[in-house]
C-alpha cells in the first residue's frame, strides 16, 4: 500500500474502476513490455487477487499466453484450493506449447494440489471438423464442465501482435485491419469500442458464456498494450483487471 500512494497508483486504481465500473483494479508499478521484472510482479498481483476470490470446489477457466504462465508461477499449494478443477477456456489458438492454455491449466492444478481436464482440439479448425468434433461425447462432456466456471482467468493482447504470433496468414491480417481490430483475449478480436468483430474457429468458452461468467479476472500489462486493454474493457464483461502502471496510464487517457 504504501508503494502504491507514492507512485499515486491508488488513485489511478480507482479512476479505472469508476471509469469502467469494474469490482476491483490492481496496478503494480512500471512497464511489464521493457522488464521482465515487473511482468513477474504482475503474475504474483494477479495469483494474489485470484486466491482471495476463489473459492473450494470451482472450476476455473484459463487462458495461455506469457502473463497467464507467470500467474501460474505465483501460486501455492493451499487448502483454500480444496476440489478446484482448473481447465482450459478454449480449444487451441496457435500458441505455442508452453503458452497453451491446457499447459498453463495443468502448471496451475499443480502448483496448488488441485486437478485439471484438457481440451484437445486442435488449431484453426474447419466447419467439418468442428460439427465432427462437437458430437464426440468426450469432447462434449469436457466442455460441459468448461461452460460451468465459475472464474475466469485471461490475458488480452495487441490485436495485430496477436494474430502475427498466431502465423494468421496475410490475408486475415488485412481482414482484421479493415475491421479495426485493436485487442485479443480467449480467441476473440475487440475494436477498439468493445465490439467482437472477428473469432478464432475453436470450442470451449464462447463470447456468450463470458457474459455470464460470474468472476472473469483479466490480466495484461505493458505500455503497448494500454489501448488494447481499454478496448476490452469496453466490452463490458470483466470484473477484476490486474495491470501495470505504464498500461494504466494509457487505459485511463482511452
Ligand atoms: O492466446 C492466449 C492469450 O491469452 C490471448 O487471448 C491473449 O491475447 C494472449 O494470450 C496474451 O499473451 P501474453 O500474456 O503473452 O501477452
Amino acid at each position: 500500500p504504501y508503494i502504491k500512494e507514492l507512485f499515486g497508483l491508488s488513485e489511478l486504481e480507482k479512476q479505472i474502476c469508476d471509469k469502467f465500473g469494474l469490482k476491483q483494479v490492481v496496478i503494480v508499478p512500471g512497464d511489464s513490455d521493457g522488464s521482465e521484472l515487473v511482468k513477474k510482479e504482475l503474475g504474483r498481483a494477479g495469483a494474489s487477487v485470484f486466491r482471495k476470490l476463489a473459492a473450494a470446489n470451482d472450476i476455473i477457466a484459463v487462458a495461455g499466453g506469457s502473463t497467464m504462465a507467470e500467474v501460474a508461477n505465483g501460486l501455492n499449494v493451499s487448502s483454500q484450493w480444496k476440489g478446484n478443477v482448473f481447465v482450459p477456456a478454449r480449444g487451441g489458438l496457435g500458441e505455442r506449447v508452453e503458452l497453451q492454455a491446457n499447459t498453463i491449466a495443468s502448471i496451475m492444478a499443480t502448483k496448488t494440489g488441485c486437478s485439471y481436464r484438457l481440451l484437445h482440439v486442435p488449431d484453426h479448425l474447419g466447419e467439418e471438423a468442428y460439427h465432427t468434433l462437437m458430437q464426440d461425447p468426450n469432447i462434449q462432456e469436457i466442455i460441459d464442465v468448461i461452460r460451468r466456471a465459475r472464474i475466469v482467468l485471461h490475458g488480452i493482447g495487441d490485436a495485430m501482435t496477436m494474430a502475427k504470433r498466431r502465423k494468421t496468414e496475410a490475408s486475415g491480417l488485412e481482414l482484421l485491419k479493415k475491421d479495426g481490430a485493436l485487442a485479443e483475449a480467449f480467441g476473440y478480436y475487440f475494436d477498439e469500442q468493445g465490439r467482437v468483430v472477428h473469432n478464432i474457429p475453436t470450442v470451449g468458452l464462447r463470447i456468450e458464456d463470458i457474459m455470464r461468467t460470474e468472476v472473469v479476472i483479466g490480466i495484461a500489462g505493458g505500455k503497448s498494450k494500454g489501448k488494447a486493454i481499454a478496448a476490452v474493457l469496453r466490452f463490458g464483461h470483466e470484473d477484476v483487471l490486474v495491470t501495470d502502471q505504464a498500461a494504466a496510464e494509457i487505459i485511463v487517457e482511452s
